[in-house]
């Protein structure tokens, strides 16, 4: 019996389950109902996953885990670190489960043993070297209607990968962060949260104006966080792939405790594949490309990058979908052996254009290998030499998928059509390499008290200055002339 199969009798087998138990959530009228439900990455993959849920009132705080839907194995688990709190006028409930099996379809329900939620499915990673994938990034919406058309293009990339084992979204889930905007969310993301284990990767926009939300919204480990203030940095294994989660929204992008951090994770692992998720981009030319935080990543993170032999970065932030060439130290690697950064679309409806001065100033355009942007109602796309190439089927929201099989990596990014929901293939890249070649040759504590990193807010915002002064100061103020001209003909920054 396949996954899709083995998933939708499990999710029915399930439903019949609670339905003889009791009520669900949908009939809880006195502040019990379950909303706001997310099952993470949280730590091992193969055992563990935390789990996310809010109530309006003050409820218990309870889960159930179904093995293959068939068999109630929650006593046999080790919940732990559950909570029940308020938040933001809200009950904010969280659980760490452990001692899951490998490689098995769980399902499961949350709620206070009366009034229970949806079922949500995931599957436990089963130690093989095959991974399956979604990224989607920058819903960044307000009104109802805009998460709506964002959740058509999630809906698209389920249908086209429908056994993936993780979704990952790359962060700005809202606009303002508010409980109607993450209410929003929710009303229209739910069901995709409920198909598979979530990897959240936090934005600026999640937490604008209060901290904490990215943690209180998601049961991540945070047990090696450096910057956790509006977000968290976290790693986790998957197949035979390590993924580092940077944080780049909290005081400064990337501080030198967190690059401190992100080397030594990324050393102590000898998973075949290396891969970042991350917010902000280092390479775009998108409108938040041209200040110094942006470009400090693409020196300071991309030194470490570099010597740890990452192989794609995924980021978001700049509502453009652009992939670079393998880069290795700020040039194309002519041998394809450096880092893939791909900046990963907006699913959402707000999209950036090119800002014109940025090509050949802020980013060299011979690193430049795919891009699609969307301006004067066409879409428009790189082939080889410019971006203004038009065409009305690139007009949509953005989600990609990636394969890795052994030593084989496959990516296609799809644009879904705003009117018809069609989907264009609008990149697609292939990467091979030997496997069993990286060592860890990191080993121990690499978590960062909080007097480590308040000793280290100093030194790191002293080298983005230095930064700022030494490196893009000039290259703007040589630049002046471009910027001024575009800026007076477009009346943007
Ligand atoms: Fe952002």
């Amino acid at each position: 019996m396949n996954k899709i199969c083995r998933k939708v009798i499990s999710v029915v087998l399930c439903l019949s389950l609670l339905l003889s138990m009791g009520m669900v959530s949908a009939f809880a009228t006195d502040g019990t109902a379950v909303e706001r439900v997310s099952c993470v990455v949280n730590g091992d993959t193969a055992s563990q996953r935390g789990f996310t849920w809010y109530t309006e009132a003050e409820t218990a705080t309870e889960i159930k885990i179904f093995k293959n839907a068939v068999a109630d194995v929650t006593d046999t688990l080790t919940l732990s670190n559950v909570k029940c709190e308020e938040w933001e006028g809200h009950y904010m409930h969280q659980v760490t489960v452990s001692g899951l099996e490998a490689g098995t379809l769980y399902t499961y329900v949350v709620g206070d043993g009366n009034v229970w939620s949806d079922v949500g499915t995931f599957t436990t990673d089963d130690g093989d070297d095959k991974i399956n994938f979604i990224t989607i990034a920058d819903v960044q919406a307000s009104s109802e209607e805009n998460f709506e058309k964002a959740s058509y293009v999630m809906e698209a990339a389920a249908k086209m990968m429908p056994n993936a084992d993780f979704v990952a979204n790359l962060g700005d889930y809202t606009n303002d962060s508010t409980n109607e905007e993450w209410d929003a969310y929710f009303k229209y993301f739910q069901k995709y949260n409920n198909m598979a284990t979530h990897v959240p990767v936090a934005g600026n926009h999640d937490g604008l104006g209060v901290w904490h939300w990215f943690e209180n919204m998601f049961a991540l480990d945070t047990s090696e966080s450096v910057q956790n203030l509006n977000g968290v940095n976290y790693s986790f294994d998957y197949g035979n792939v390590h993924f580092a989660v940077l944080n780049t929204n909290d005081l400064i992008a990337i501080s030198n405790a967190q690059l401190n951090w992100l080397r030594n994770d990324m050393n102590s692992t000898d998973a075949d594949w290396k891969i970042v998720l991350m917010h902000k981009s280092p390479y775009t030319l998108g409108k938040d490309g041209k200040w110094p935080d942006a470009l400090y990543l693409s020196e300071a993170l991309t030194n470490v990058l570099d010597e740890c032999n990452v192989d794609v970065v995924m980021s978001g932030h700049d509502h453009q979908y652009l992939r670079t060439k393998s880069l290795y130290d700020n040039a194309v690697a002519e041998d394809g052996n450096g880092t893939t950064y791909i900046l990963a679309g907006t699913a959402g409806t707000k999209r950036y254009e090119v800002r014109e001065f940025m090509p050949g100033t802020y980013m060299q355009t011979e690193f430049i290998d795919a891009l699609t942007i969307q301006k004067n109602g066409y879409g428009n796309y790189w082939d080889g030499e410019d971006w203004d190439q038009t065409d009305p089927e690139r007009i949509g929201g953005v989600f990609s998928t990636m394969s890795i099989d052994g030593g084989e990596l496959k990516f296609e990014a799809y644009v879904v059509n705003d009117e018809t929901q069609e989907l264009k293939l609008i990149d697609e890249m292939t990467i091979t390499k030997e496997t069993g070649e990286n060592e860890a040759t990191f080993e121990g504590d690499n978590s960062t008290s909080t007097f480590e990193y308040a000793l280290d807010v100093v030194p790191s915002f002293l080298s983005l200055a230095a930064y700022a002064i030494g490196n893009w100061l000039i290259k703007t103020v040589f630049n002046l002339p471009k910027i001024l001209y575009y800026v007076i003909k477009t009346d943007t920054f």
